[in-house]
């Protein structure tokens, strides 16, 4: 795969368990998908869907699982870097007996540039993207002029961009990003109570970390 821009990722060790390495091994043919140069048929992907999310940076695929769970007739396609949290995924769906989930692993940049078709999503989640706290790596961040425009153009009409972040400096940065963008509108609102509490959000919690939802449209 091309890793022609920054990587937003951190790296690490991928110590994967006995449990997530045999979810793997036995449904990477069912629900994983290959980085490829080739646009995927995303409707044939999500047969029975109504809509489509694409979603990014999911961790260890709580959220996904039970949002899978939650509302069957949205097809999510889930892209990961971390090993682990794919086969942590893989399992959850097994478990959950989810239909309506799969996942592409690998940096979202490239992934997103060649495999996802213009207008093909009705939504992106970013869920608690890295907040690379420290200055120097603050162009490590996710969200930026480029990143808006790659997502952009691969968001339906109509469609959304959702992000939460328990990083208030993240998230008043993503404000300033996006209120110069010509290319969504929205801000911060209420937390939703569709998005489901992860651990990790309630650790940010118990640390006393505001939590902010911000929803953009596409324009
Ligand atoms: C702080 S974690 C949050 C995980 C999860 N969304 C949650 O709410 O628990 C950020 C995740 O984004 C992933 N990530 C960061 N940059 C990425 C990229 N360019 N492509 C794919 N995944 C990425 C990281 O590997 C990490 O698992």
């Amino acid at each position: 795969m091309e890793q022609d821009s920054v990587r937003t990722y951190r790296l690490r060790g991928s110590r994967i368990t006995g449990p997530q390495q045999s979810a793997l091994d036995k449904y990477w043919g069912l629900y994983g998908i290959e980085y490829s140069y080739d646009f995927l048929d995303i409707p044939s992907l999500f047969p029975t869907s109504q809509q489509v999310i694409l979603e990014i940076g999911f961790g260890m695929g709580e959220a996904t699982a039970l949002l899978g769970r939650d509302f069957p007739e949205t097809g999510y396609l889930a892209v990961e870097v971390h090993k682990p949290g794919i086969g942590k995924l893989m399992a959850r769906i097994e478990e959950l007996a989810l239909s309506n989930i799969r996942i592409i692993e690998g940096d979202a940049h490239p992934i997103i540039k060649t495999m996802i078709p213009d207008a093909s999503v009705h939504g992106v989640h970013l869920f608690f993207p890295d907040p690379w706290p420290k200055k120097r790596h603050h162009k490590r961040r996710i969200v930026n002029e480029e990143f808006l425009k790659l997502i952009h153009a691969k968001i339906k009409d109509g469609g959304f961009f959702h992000i939460a972040t328990d990083w208030v400096p993240y998230a008043e940065q993503i404000q300033e990003v996006l209120a110069a963008s010509p290319l969504f509108t929205g801000g911060v609102i209420e937390r939703p109570e569709w998005r489901p509490l992860t651990r990790f959000e309630g650790q940010g919690i118990t640390k006393d970390h505001q939590v902010n939802d911000l929803r953009y449209f596409k324009v």
